[in-house]
C-alpha cells in the first residue's frame, strides 16, 4: 500500500489489426494482452537490475469502470495491470524456486 510509484497499464484497441470475423478479432486482442505481459516483465527486470522492487496486480482488470473513472481515462482504455514500484524496505520473502522439470513439459 505504500509503494511510491503506481503505474496503471491499459490496452487501447486503436492500432490493432481489424478482422471481419470474431475469431481473429479475439485473437488480435489476446495478442495485445500478451504484449502487456511482455512490457511488464521487461519493466520488472529493468527495475530489479536497478534495485527497485516491483509487484504485479491484475486487480484493475476486475474493476475497469472504477479505474477509468478515478483516473479520468477514456472509455476506450482497458485497464490491464497495476505495477507497483519502489525501493524495498527490507529483503522481503525469497521463495524457493521450483525445478525446471516441474514447470516445463519437455517433449
Ligand atoms: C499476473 C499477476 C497478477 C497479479 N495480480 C494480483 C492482484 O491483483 N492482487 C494481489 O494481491 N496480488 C496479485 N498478484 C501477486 C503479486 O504480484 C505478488 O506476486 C504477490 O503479492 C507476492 O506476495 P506473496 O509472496 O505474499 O504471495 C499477481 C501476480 C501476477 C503474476
Amino acid at each position: 500500500m505504500g509503494a511510491p510509484v503506481a503505474i496503471v497499464c491499459s490496452l487501447e484497441g486503436d492500432g490493432l489489426v481489424s478482422y471481419p470475423d470474431q475469431r481473429r478479432t479475439t485473437l488480435e486482442w489476446e495478442m495485445a494482452v500478451q504484449s502487456v505481459g511482455a512490457v511488464l516483465q521487461t519493466l520488472f527486470l529493468l527495475a530489479h537490475e536497478r534495485g527497485i522492487g516491483s509487484c504485479w496486480m491484475a486487480a484493475p482488470m476486475y474493476c475497469p469502470d472504477i479505474v477509468r473513472q478515478t483516473l479520468s481515462l477514456p472509455d476506450s482504455y482497458a485497464p490491464q495491470a497495476l505495477a507497483l514500484l519502489g525501493y524495498p524496505a527490507g529483503s522481503g520473502k525469497i521463495r524457493p524456486r521450483r525445478s525446471l522439470d516441474a514447470v516445463v513439459d519437455f517433449r
